[in-house]
């Protein structure tokens, strides 16, 4: 495991370079990252460039064996740029560009910012392509698929649709464009979603296909850079650093051409005071290192209190700079950068704490980094080890746009029922795989495919096909919706899923934030919420009925045989306990080992390879943790993470 650190030699006095580099040396630091942001220096003119500062920076790290990660400045183009081309500032939704002033205003289409970009990726990539240092590369920063209203965009959206489409008969068709009298005639007619109406009040299929555009538009942008580094540095692993944000691009595309995925991880630091409320960052942990089903790296991790644009947070607890970095590392990280050396002094992130503070006296954090530092190099033994699991989530991009395109009812969200399988699995002490819907499901017990509201044909296909040959599936409300234009399928409910699951929904009743009782067969008792779908099971076997409303007494959740494996069906969304039931049941029944007992928020998973074994458990709790494992009595301190190799 490598240690990194993100540091802006350009916020900083010449003077110190030298100082930070030598207590990098002396704490065990690694790798560092650098020039995400400093365009500016780079290229103080247009067509002036200067590169002297970073050669110099680059020296001092070589010289203590320090590698970097070099990163395309592209995110911040100079305002000479947006002055002399002010087309390449973004245009909103109101058509006007936006105002400028912060960061990431660019058009990734303006012919004038991509001549520059390719100018200065260029000659980055041959200064450093010999560097012994480098070794990846970072496009850009934090790539979001936003989606620019300029003329030239507009265009490629169009184009993008008549590839897809090939006639505006098509797109109308797959529109469903009679509705509202939306019927375009001609290809000029097909506009962005301009103006301020939410987004929720324009046609579900158009918006689809608006945000597929805005991920491919994003992707292919990342190929422009991808291509030249790779032509300059071959055999220099290159990646982009992604996180979960507003404008979400297709993971699985961005990644598909790039070495390794990379991700921000910065763990909330206040621990929730309803218990009820998920917040491991493991799931996210699992979906990054399911994006290419590899181990990935952090390339910003948790290094001091998080505030600026929001109210600062909690500083991290004691242990947690240290045990989150190792939880990553539990997840399949296997280096991790933290976000960032010293916290800035200037600038709107000056309360984004790295791990040095304002005064330049390193304190409590640096001093557990520090510790974290030198237990990484320890840890040779992980290498070359992986996450195996037998559990994997379903997750989709397709479904991600589609429910934040028109939200189903108050509170829900996505990613909401994959987190609430993902903590029950982690309950029992397993590892889970996050994986794209399109990825094969070789090697699974049991697949946990939540709202598949967009219905891709292929993926419904191999669905069945897994569960007849003996997997376990669980299916919940909302699947089956939807066609693949995002369009309602006429059929009854679950519609495509409707043989697999045993069940038909005779109605749903979308109750929000209000809360419904549900009863077991055994008599314990949960409570639902957000959504119930009121199940008639078919031939499926009745788990849970609902036992309040107006439904009373109807089927919630069912099991069915179907060839020679299961499918569960969930049709609502319950407490965490809920799950935890459940998921016990269907490993029982799935025949997939796992530890009983845990408490809550202690995490076990496994890393192997190499003929070794290696087991991780981390206390994601601030309270110690007592309690036995395999017959060997533990005691955790809050966020302490134990790693131990074990026999095979
Ligand atoms: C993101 C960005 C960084 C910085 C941090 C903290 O992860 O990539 O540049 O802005 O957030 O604010
Ligand atoms: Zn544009």
């Amino acid at each position: 495991m490598k240690i990194g650190v993100d540091y802006y030699p350009e916020h900083w006095d010449k003077a110190l370079w030298e100082k930070d580099a030598d207590l990098m040396q002396k704490t065990g630091v690694e790798v560092v990252r650098m020039g995400e942001f400093a365009w500016c220096r780079f290229e103080p003119a247009e067509g002036e460039y200067d590169f002297t500062w970073l050669d110099e920076i680059m020296d001092i790290f070589a010289e203590r064996k320090i590698d970097v990660v070099l990163c395309t400045p592209t995110n911040c183009p100079p305002l000479w740029l947006y002055e002399k081309y002010p087309d390449a500032v973004m245009t909103g939704r109101d058509g006007h560009k936006i105002a400028t002033g912060i960061r990431g205003h660019r058009c990734y289409n303006n012919p004038d910012f991509i001549r520059h970009s390719k100018q200065i990726i260029e000659k980055m990539t041959r200064r450093y392509a010999n560097h012994k240092s480098v070794i990846a590369w970072q496009i850009d920063n934090e790539l979001e698929a936003n989606f620019c209203h300029c003329e030239i965009c507009i265009g490629e959206f169009r184009q993008w649709l008549k590839e897809k489409y090939g006639s505006i008969e098509a797109v109308n068709k797959a529109y469903g464009n009679n509705m509202w009298s939306g019927e375009y005639s001609a290809w000029e007619q097909i506009k962005p979603a301009y103006g301020s109406h939410p987004y929720a009040w324009f046609n579900p299929s158009f918006m689809l296909d608006f945000n597929r555009y805005a991920s491919d538009n994003m992707i292919k942008y990342v190929k422009m850079q991808a291509e030249i580094i790779r032509k300059n540095c071959p055999g220099t692993m290159i990646t982009t650093n992604t996180w979960f944000c507003e404008n979400m691009p297709d993971f699985y595309k961005t990644f598909q051409d790039l070495d390794f995925v990379s991700y921000d991880n910065y763990p909330i630091t206040k621990i929730p005071e309803n218990s009820e409320e998920y917040y491991s960052h493991a799931f996210h942990l699992d979906l990054m290192r399911g994006i290419k089903r590899q181990n990935f790296w952090i390339m910003e991790q948790l290094s001091g209190g998080m505030g600026c644009w929001m109210p600062m947070v909690h500083t991290p607890r004691p242990r947690m700079i240290k045990g989150y970095s190792l939880q990553a590392l539990a997840h399949g990280a296997d280096t991790v950068v933290h976000f960032r050396w010293r916290t800035a002094v200037s600038g709107a992130e000056m309360f984004w704490h790295g791990l040095i503070d304002h005064s330049n006296v390193p304190g409590r954090r640096f001093d557990e980094f520090a510790q974290l530092c030198k237990q990484a190099k320890e840890l040779d033994f992980i290498d070359g080890t992986e996450i195996k699991s037998q559990v994997a989530i379903l997750y989709s991009s397709d479904n991600e746009y589609a429910f934040k395109i028109q939200p189903q009812t108050r509170g829900m969200y996505y990613l909401e029922q994959m987190k609430l399988f993902h903590a029950a699995f982690s309950r029992y002490g397993i590892n889970v795989d996050i994986i794209g819907q399109h990825e094969a499901f070789d090697g699974y017990k049991i697949i946990v495919a939540p709202q598949m509201y967009v219905t891709d044909e292929d993926v419904v296909k191999r669905l069945y096909e897994f569960t007849k040959t003996g997997g376990s599936v669980i299916l919940t409300n909302r699947s089956g919706v939807k066609d693949e234009n995002n369009k309602c399928i006429m059929s009854p409910l679950p519609t495509v899923f409707k043989n697999l699951a045993g069940v038909c929904v005779e109605e749903y009743d979308p109750i929000g934030e209000d809360t419904v009782a549900l009863r077991f067969a055994d008599g314990s008792e949960y409570k639902g919420r957000q959504w119930c779908d009121v199940l008639c099971a078919e031939n499926a076997k009745v788990l849970a009925t609902y036992d309040s409303q107006f439904y009373k007494g109807k089927a919630a959740i069912t099991e069915n045989v179907y060839g020679e494996g299961l499918a569960y069906y969930v049709g609502t969304v319950g407490e965490k306990k809920l799950y935890n039931k459940l998921v016990k049941e269907i490993l029982l029944k799935s025949k997939v080992d796992f530890i009983d007992g845990l408490p809550e928020n202690v995490e076990v998973t496994i890393r192997e390879g190499n003929g070794k074994k290696v087991r991780f458990i981390f206390n994601d709790t601030d309270n110690m943790q007592t309690f036995s494992l395999k017959g060997k009595e533990l005691c955790l301190a809050p966020f302490e993470m134990q790693i131990e190799l074990l026999d095979k």
